[in-house]
Formats: structure tokens, sequence, C-alpha cells
């Protein structure tokens, strides 16, 4: 091997597995490379972009044979477009790998004893299953090799899509995306087709300049549609036009609401959320019970599997009536009400405050008054004090996020010894690296990965851990 740090050829390579993080790899003279775009079966060339003591990241500069497994993708933004990225996969082999990316965490990094891996449950729609998207409008839109040769003259520059992964001055125009239901797509096409109609100005990402910057669409179980608009600046006059418009065109939104965000990125979690028409708020209903969606509340994004990754949950706490659960990374409290009518009380705990008022909405909705819910950070709000004033846990559930459990927060569980630990995670790096911390007192007795969001590589896993 010539000692090049990148740019390196290699000839028909053969891909053998996938990775953590969806990732394809072969191997070559006993160093692994992870290539992007590729799947196992695939015959590549391919070029190194990155050289580590352990392992090569690469390119494929061009294919020889594609896998025999290999599907024709259904959208027509694949491979352009940063999501749904295993769209060339077959939904089964999706869920295998997904199934192998939990079990190879907990074998490599947790190093614990498991037992088998329960069987992962498969999304009932493999497509048009997410209930939130966002669109960016830009004024200089990703051009393809092709549309980059045609005249400026020629060529509508504006768009309205996805970014680019990695550019954040680069957004796809999106025709059609098969992540929501109608009328998504019809809205969005809509919108554009009368913004540049109207000669609406699209935000310039770089210079920060234009009146349009994003769209949210957020649709519930039960066909309640908030479409939400982020201005740069206020027109009223042209800001009433297009909500007009939306109204008018679609008289099947039950929530209009719009942003005014005049700051360099493009956060609206600090900003208020404006009421234009219909409800301030959406309702999801799961499981019998009510969750009300504001603008800007944290919600899963496919609702059909939240139901059963709850399910498993609450399946797992074992709950008899009679105990103390503490549900840390609550959220908007939608695993603490899930449990509550199984449990004697409900502690909920997260950062952001105004899902804290979301949760506590969310009892008052069901009539469910065995939860309580603080706001703060968890190292600092779960100490040995809060537990000794709001009871000892029998049993904590835990969902944090992709980054996992913070050390003092493990010391302070493992302190606090409940009987059960039901870890819900987005991350099973992360999980394993947690279930190692908690080994000292906690055996994994089961396992229960869930496929929240087919065509991509992410994967939701639920472990139940008992005492030693
Ligand atoms: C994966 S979400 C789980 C949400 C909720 N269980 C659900 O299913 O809707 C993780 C949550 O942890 C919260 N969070 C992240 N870091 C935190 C921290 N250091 N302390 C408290 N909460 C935190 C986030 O705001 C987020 O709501």
């Amino acid at each position: 091997m010539r000692k090049k740090r990148t740019g390196e050829i290699f000839e028909d390579v053969l891909v053998t597995d996938i990775a953590a993080e969806g990732k394809a790899i072969a191997k070559i003279d006993n160093i692994v490379f992870f290539i992007k775009g590729a799947v196992p079966g695939d015959v590549v060339d391919i070029k190194t972009v990155k050289r580590k003591k352990n392992f090569r990241e690469a390119v494929v500069e061009n294919f020889k044979k594609f896998s025999s497994e290999r599907e024709t993708p259904m959208c027509e933004h694949f491979g352009v477009c940063g999501g749904c990225v295993w769209q060339m996969l077959p939904y089964r082999l999706q869920l295998k790998y997904k199934q192998q990316q939990v079990e190879d965490a907990l074998t490599h990094i947790a190093k614990v004893e498991i037992p088998e891996l329960q069987t992962i449950i498969p999304s009932d729609n493999q497509y048009f299953y997410r209930n939130k998207l966002e669109f960016t409008f830009a004024s200089q839109r990703w051009l393809s090799a092709e549309e980059m040769n045609v005249p400026d003259s020629e060529k509508q520059l504006q768009g309205l899509g996805f970014h680019i992964p990695g550019r954040f001055d680069k957004v796809l125009d999106i025709k059609k995306c098969c992540l929501q239901a109608e009328p998504s797509n019809a809205i969005r096409l809509e919108v554009k087709r009368f913004c540049l109609e109207q000669g609406f100005e699209f935000f310039d990402l770089k210079e920060q300049t234009g009146f349009l910057r994003n769209i949210l669409i957020r649709s519930s179980v039960n066909q309640e549609l908030m479409v939400i608009v982020v201005f740069a600046y206020e027109d009223k006059q042209k800001r009433e036009l297009l909500l007009n418009h939306l109204m008018e065109t679609f008289p099947q939104i039950t929530s209009l609401m719009y942003f005014i965000n005049s700051k360099r990125n493009s956060d609206c979690s600090d900003l208020e959320a404006k009421f234009y028409h219909g409800k301030d708020h959406i309702i999801e209903e799961m499981g019998g019970l009510k969750f009300k969606v504001q603008a800007k509340s944290f919600y899963q994004t496919n609702s059909l599997q939240a139901f059963k990754l709850y399910s498993v949950a609450k399946n797992f706490a074992s709950l008899t009536g009679q105990e103390t659960v503490y549900d840390l990374y609550t959220g908007t409290g939608t695993i603490a009400n899930f449990v509550a009518d199984k449990a004697a009380k409900v502690i909920g705990v997260e950062y952001i405050e105004e899902a804290i008022e979301d949760a506590k909405i969310n009892s008052g909705l069901n009539n469910i008054q065995n939860t309580k819910f603080f706001a703060g950070d968890m190292k600092d709000v779960l100490t040995a004090e809060f537990i000794e004033k709001n009871g000892k846990p029998d049993v904590i559930i835990l969902d944090p996020p992709r980054a996992g459990v913070h050390p003092d927060v493990i010391k302070t569980i493992l302190n606090a010894a409940p009987e059960r630990i039901v870890y819900v995670s987005c991350n099973p790096a992360t999980q394993a690296r947690d279930v190692q911390l908690l080994d000292e007192k906690y055996a994994v007795k089961k396992i229960q990965p869930v496929d929240m969001f087919p065509q991509t590589h992410h994967v939701e896993n639920v472990i139940l851990l008992g005492k030693k």
C-alpha cells in the first residue's frame, strides 16, 4: 500500500457488511473501510477521504457491480437529499442491519452479558410516516451538474426544500417528499408557486436577506393540520396575502401560525409563535390519551411507532399500580402520562421549561393526577435530596438525547437503586456505554429494538435492566 494520506484508489472492492450509523464496510488487508453510499454485495472502486490508525473512510468512484439485493429507491431525490439514505435496501434488510447495530454496540461497547435480542418491531408505514417536516426557502437553490450549464436567465434559482447535507447555504428544491402524507407536498408546492407569482423574496442564506425563511407542517393521527410560516421580518400586507391564500386553498388546515425570525440562525425555539387562524395547537392521540401539540412542542415524529415504543417501555416496567416511577428526559411528558395509570406516582424531569409546561397540560387534558414534572438539567435536578423529597423510585425510565446519560446522573441512579431501569435510546452506542456503567448493579434482562424511521439507518432500542 502506498503511504498516501488520502486519495488512494482501490479497485474491485467487495462491500461485506454494515456497521454503526449505517456505514457500509469492506476490509482490505485487515483494515476497515467505511464506504458512503454502498451496500453489502456491491463491488466498487473507492477513493479514501479520511485515514485513521484503525480505519479509512472512502467514497465510491465507480460501481463495478450492484448488489443483487438492491431495490430501486422510491424517491426522485434519492442520493442528493440527505434524508432516507437507505431506500436502496429492501425493508427486511434495513431491519436486519438495524438489529445488528444494536447487538454490535452491546457486544463491542457494553461488553456485558446479554440475552438474545427480541426481533425488531417494524414500522407499519415504510413511507409517509412522519407527522412533522420543515422546509427551507432559498434564493439560490442547489443545482445539479446539468442545471449548472443552463444560463441563469433560463433556470429558476429559488427553491423550497431540504438542506443539502453539510451545506447551510444550499437547499434542494423538493418536488415530492415521501415522508409526510398529503397535503404536505401540495401545501409546499402551492406556497412556492404563489410566492414566486407574488414576487416574494426567498431567503438568501449567505447574505441573510429576503422575506421567506421556513415552512413547517405538522399533522396528527386524527387529521388535524398545523402550518407554520417563518418570515424574516414583518410585512403585514405580504404576510396576510400568503396566510389568507393558504387558508382559502387548504381549508383542512386547523391551525395556521407564523414566526418572525430576524436572527441569523433559523432556530425559532426562543421566539413567540404567533397565531393567525384556527386553533394555536393540534391534538395528537395515543393509546386513548390526548396530547396537546403547540408550534414549538416536541412530539415523536412517527406517531404510530411511538405508541409501539412506549408500549414496550410500559411493558418492560411491569407496573402494578404501587410503584413510584421516574421518567427522566420526559420531554412533554408523553411516557410519564402513558404509564401513569399503572403507577402510584410518576415524576418527570426535563430541561426545557416549555416542554414541562406541555407535560403538565397533557396530564390535565387526560385527567391524570399522579404525575409531577420538574424542569432543569438532569444532573442538577436529580440529586439525593430530590429523591428523598419525591420518593425513592421503584422503576426509572430513561429516554435521553443521543449523547446518552451524564455520568453524574448514572451515579445518582445507582445510589437510588430502583428495582428496574427501562432505558429507551435513539443511539445504541451511548446506550451501550451507559449499560456498562450500570453493570456494577444491573444486568440486561430484555432488549427490544424498534424501527421508528424506515429508509434511514436510525434505530430506537429499549433495554430492561434488573438488579443483579
Ligand atoms: C429523546 S427525547 C425524549 C422525549 C420524550 N421521552 C418523548 O418520547 O417524547 C430527550 C429529551 O431529553 C431532554 N434533555 C436533553 N438533555 C437534558 C438534560 N441534560 N437534562 C434534562 N433533560 C434533557 C431533551 O430536551 C429531550 O426532551
